[in-house]
């Protein structure tokens, strides 16, 4: 049996263990997967721990994406423009390869939702880590625009400077926002704490759709904003989730799994 593990702190709230249970049940592959609760200035020597164990892959959350990038002997274009990763590899020499996956993730469930992205107007809410690691999937996906803003501007602007010569990028304060965009996607932390970022209305009609990367059983203060504003639909985060989760044990085991039965899944277990 193959060893692999998700760390974070905190940890008890995570779903990968199930997703990878479920995709490891779909592919028959056998395999395990556990949640590890690293404490904060330890993620190092656990992570090592682990893979000295035998284990062959990880992935990692918060707060750790960062140590992570740091930690990797290897990385993939993808990890390295993100500057976070969540997927690392045991490899065969000891060294440790990392990748993020997370960017694809959302990308993949934007589209499976919405359709394609070839040609939207975009706008991203949010200049965190978050936000960093989806830029560059997203460009690659050919937008019209890729527009990003965030309560302090000067975040949305040195992510215009890392990345403008991949597409039509650029910064925006949220005051200069006046028209609507196709598409409106939320990676602020704000409403993890209940809290709605100020937006002006303009920017969602009938025709937008609103993605919310957090997600929670009811609907979240970003997405409840985006119906009052009568948004064409929402969506929250799960299928970006499950979508990581996905191209990561792809990248392990090389056979990809189905998403949309698991995402199913966990909607039915959150109600
Ligand atoms: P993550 O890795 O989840 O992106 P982060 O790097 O701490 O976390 O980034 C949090 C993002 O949420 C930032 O864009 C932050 O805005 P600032 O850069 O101005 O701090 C945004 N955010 C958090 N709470 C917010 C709030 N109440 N209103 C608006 N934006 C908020």
């Amino acid at each position: 049996t193959d060893k692999y593990a998700v760390f974070g702190n905190p940890i008890a709230q995570s779903k990968s263990p199930f997703i990878h249970a479920e995709f490891a049940k779909q592919t028959q592959q056998d395999l395990s997967y556990e949640a590890i609760l690293a404490p904060v200035d330890k993620f190092d020597s656990y992570l090592t721990t682990f893979f000295a164990d035998g284990g062959q892959g990880a992935n990692v959350t918060a707060p750790f994406k960062e140590q992570a990038f740091a930690m990797c002997d290897e990385l993939s274009d993808m990890a390295k423009q993100a500057g976070a990763v969540n997927t690392l590899f045991n490899l065969p020499n000891g060294k440790i390869g990392g990748d993020n996956t997370d960017g694809i993730g959302l990308v993949n469930d934007l589209e499976m939702l919405f359709g394609s992205l070839k040609g939207k107007r975009v706008l991203l809410v949010g200049a965190g880590g978050a936000a960093r690691g989806c830029i560059l999937p997203i460009l690659e996906h050919n937008v019209a625009q890729l527009v990003i803003c965030n309560r302090t501007h000067e975040k949305a602007e040195q992510l215009q400077k890392l990345f403008n010569e991949y597409g039509n990028f650029f910064a925006k304060p949220i005051e200069d926002l006046i028209s609507p965009f196709d598409l409106v996607i939320n990676s602020t932390s704000a409403g993890l704490s209940g809290q709605l970022i100020a937006l002006p209305s303009v920017i969602v009609d009938e025709t937008t759709d609103c993605y919310d990367m957090t997600y929670s059983q009811q609907t979240t203060v970003f997405n409840q904003w985006a119906q009052n504003q009568h948004a064409r639909k929402t969506a929250d985060g799960l299928g970006m989730l499950v979508g990581q989760a996905a191209k990561s044990f792809s990248l392990w085991r090389g056979v990809t799994p189905d998403t949309a039965s698991v995402i199913r899944q966990l909607r039915g277990l959150m109600t």
